[in-house]
């Protein structure tokens, strides 16, 4: 492992900074902890920096990400350029970092937690034992095929679903190479029934299956799919998509652990790993203390999962996150109902992370 790493922090919009502040705390002290050298460096992206510096990623935090060892992001996007076209938007600097990354593959994990599947809006037989693997293909598709415009004069407008074979092919490697060191399954969402682009993309996935003797392979549709996360989520192992099918199934997903506040994703395959939380910049609770820190929290432990090697301390926030929850710790997002729940804030959830991660490894040493 590089003892020392340079983590590029872009916090963005919204809840982006409170909650990313919480996830930089608690990298802070698994350092310290373990005597690693982490060193973070703070760029705009989005909306702020659309006004400090007039572009959703202006070069100086292009840079920085490029010269970084991992980039952790808050959330983009911001209701005050609700009028502006896609790519003078916040989100624009969001596709543009992760394009420039190169990162091709999201992951996104969702599972039933223990102790909080009465909060999930689904039965509790239902999503108990849930555990999905998402691999959302993160640089094609509908997102960046060209052509695209909106034509105002024809009153039209078009977009692009394309996507190279090699795009493919990399993209269902992470997934099998995943799922082998997982329960072994695969299952390939399309829409192969209507599109070229998705007979293709079975195609391909079909080709790269027969390297992956031991791993099981199923197709789906994606209208189907979303059905079957719902009605059957136990199902399903590693999940791969194209780009904008998982942006769709992985929001759903988090109807199993009951809250997109608490997924989060790693994007590999790049130059420089991107990490970020599943939800958003949530602008109608930003600033009030509410967030739920536990999406970007679990995020920085996948950055010590992907970028770092540091397994063990990895699994450390993920269980820390775990008991937090299971101590009736929850934010107002899962309290839902709840009556036992202690509703607190998103430093208060932050310290309560810490606090267990720091008094798991006192016990441990004694
Ligand atoms: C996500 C988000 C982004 C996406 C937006 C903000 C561009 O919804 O990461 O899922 O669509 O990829
Ligand atoms: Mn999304």
């Amino acid at each position: 492992m590089a003892n020392k790493l340079n983590i590029l922090v872009v916090a963005g919009d919204g809840i982006g900074p409170e909650v990313t502040r919480e996830a930089v705390r608690v990298l802070q002290s698994v350092a310290e902890a373990g005597d690693y050298d982490f060193a973070f460096r703070n760029e705009p992206i989005g909306g702020v920096a659309i006004k400090a510096h007039g572009s959703p990623l202006p070069d100086t935090t292009l840079k920085a990400a490029l010269d970084s060892d991992a980039v952790l992001l808050g959330a983009v996007g911001s209701n005050e350029f609700n009028a502006l076209p896609p790519s003078q938007r916040p989100e624009a600097g969001l596709l543009k970092i992760r394009a420039e990354l190169g990162g091709f593959a999201n992951l996104r994990p969702s599972f039933a937690w223990p102790g909080l599947s009465q909060n999930s809006p689904l039965r509790a037989e239902v999503v108990e034992g849930a555990d999905i693997l998402f691999v959302r293909e993160l640089l094609g598709g509908l997102y960046f095929g060209a052509p695209r415009e909106w034509d105002k004069h024809k009153n039209e407008a078009w977009n692009t679903m394309r996507y190279t074979h090699d795009e493919v092919v990399r993209v269902t490697k992470v997934a099998f190479d995943l799922a082998g060191k997982r329960r072994k399954k695969v299952t390939s969402v399309d829409k192969a029934n209507v599109l070229e682009v998705s007979q293709m993309w079975r195609a391909t996935v079909t080709e790269v299956a027969q390297q992956y003797p031991d791993v099981a392979l199923e197709h789906q549709y994606v209208d189907a799919m979303a059905m079957h996360i719902m009605n059957q989520p136990r199902n399903y192992d590693v999940v791969l998509t194209e780009n904008l099918f998982g942006d769709i199934l992985s929001d759903e997903a988090g109807v199993i652990t009951g809250s997109l506040g608490m997924l989060p994703s790693a994007t590999i395959g790049g130059t420089v790993n991107l990490y970020e939380p599943v939800h958003g910049s949530a602008p109608d609770i930003a600033g009030k203390g509410i967030a739920n820190p536990l999406g970007a929290i679990l995020t920085a432990a996948m950055l010590l999962r992907y970028s770092a090697g540091l397994q063990e301390e990895a699994a450390s926030i993920e269980s820390a996150v775990k008991q937090v929850v299971a101590d009736g710790y929850r934010k107002a997002d899962l309290a839902r109902g709840d009556k036992s729940a202690k509703v607190s804030s998103t430093t208060e959830m932050g310290s309560k992370v810490r606090e267990v991660l720091v008094g798991n490894r006192a016990s441990a040493a004694r």
